[in-house]
């Protein structure tokens, strides 16, 4: 009989800054499926594999659950009375919960109106002192880091190197879930921690031996909000996925690292590809993921109408977050639900000529 999962943290001790003092704050978080897509040549050509690493399947919903074992587990250690992070809304979910968990009082600080409503909920019921600001996620972080540097309050961003140690987890799984590692990883860029922290997974697990080879990590950025596509910081930086709507992200040179020590590349994908893929990844392969998370296939599609990849590639794209967390997105792309009287007649006509 295989093992019990209990969680990230006991499940990769060896490999993650954890002692036998560390209290374990875990929602039982990691061991995401790595799902085969099944209707790939729909839309790419090549005779490539691909596979989608789904993290919303996390229990808060999202990959910030892996970074944040960590951080709330070795804040908890340090006695932190409160945490703070800024978030476009799956950080603070995710630091809500686990704050929650380990008694510790949480502070988010969220762009107002930016942040989809799925993940303003979670802040709220797991009861972090929710704060909104007219400004964006860029603002809302170096107010935090401003106040970090004020106050005996522990930061949860990316910044903090623990979030970088648990969420370069997801580099082993796919690993092991593969039995190697693939030739592209594809993943959203919004503040760079994920690409950086994968990238960091894969390297420390070749080193330990577990795995051979590593991976080309390649990143996609919003059009609209792709700073490190550009080169330089985006002020008003604006997307249909509020997930990655950054401009100017903490781990821009671990993004730039894992890009040029793997031989990838970071690209812009426009919101209507976003949107392709997200309703693809949907209606055809039967995950719901969302909008942001979409667009590591949108980057993979548009780099496949450029011969980018071989037959025989295997490609892993990160599917950051759960759709659920967004419906007003998901209503907003789908056509409006058929409206008929309750009658079976009328049922009867509806479904003429589709399945009867
Ligand atoms: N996808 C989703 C669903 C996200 O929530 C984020 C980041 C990213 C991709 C990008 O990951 O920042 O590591 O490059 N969300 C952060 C937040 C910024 O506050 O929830 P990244």
């Amino acid at each position: 009989m295989t093992q019990p999962w209990h969680g990230l943290i006991n499940q990769y001790r060896t490999f993650l800054p954890v002692n036998e003092k560390t209290p374990v704050i875990t929602l039982n978080e990691g061991n995401t499926p790595l799902l085969r897509a099944a209707h790939i040549r729909e839309i790419i050509k090549e005779e490539v594999d691909v596979y989608f690493k789904f993290e919303g399947a996390n229990p808060t919903g999202s990959f910030k659950d892996r970074g944040m074992t960590l951080a709330i587990s070795k804040a908890a250690e340090e006695n932190a009375k409160a945490v703070i992070c800024a978030s476009t809304g799956n950080t603070s979910a995710s630091a809500s919960a686990y704050s929650a968990r380990a008694g510790i009082s949480c502070i988010v600080i969220i762009p107002e109106g930016k942040i989809a409503m799925g993940k303003l909920a979670q802040a709220m019921i797991h009861g972090a002192m929710v704060i909104q600001i007219d400004g964006n996620f860029d603002e809302a972080l170096n107010m935090v880091k401003e106040i970090v540097a004020k106050y005996p309050i522990v930061l949860v961003n990316s910044l903090n190197p623990f979030r970088i140690e648990g969420q370069k987890t997801a580099a082993f799984e796919v690993c092991d879930q593969l039995g190697r590692p693939p030739v592209y990883h594809a993943l959203p860029v919004g503040n760079a921690g994920n690409i950086t922290a994968c990238w960091k997974g894969y390297k420390e697990y070749m080193a330990a031996g577990r795995t051979s080879g590593l991976p080309k990590m390649i990143g996609f950025q919003a059009a609209g909000a792709a700073p490190i596509v550009l080169g330089h910081p985006v002020a008003g930086p604006e997307t249909i996925a509020t997930a990655i709507r950054i401009g100017n992200p903490a781990s821009w040179k671990g993004a730039l690292a894992a890009r040029d020590e793997s031989g990838g590349m970071i690209g812009p994908v426009t919101d209507d590809e976003i949107i392709e893929a997200y309703k693809y990844i949907a209606s055809k392969e039967g995950v719901f993921c969302e909008p942001a998370s979409a667009a590591s296939l949108a980057g993979v599609i548009k780099l496949s109408k450029q011969n980018y990849f071989r037959a025989g590639d295997t490609i892993v794209c990160t599917l950051t977050g759960h759709g659920l967390k967004d419906p007003d997105i998901a209503l907003k792309v789908s056509s409006e639900p058929v409206r008929i009287k309750a009658d079976l007649a009328a049922l009867e006509d509806t479904l003429k000529g589709c399945c009867i």
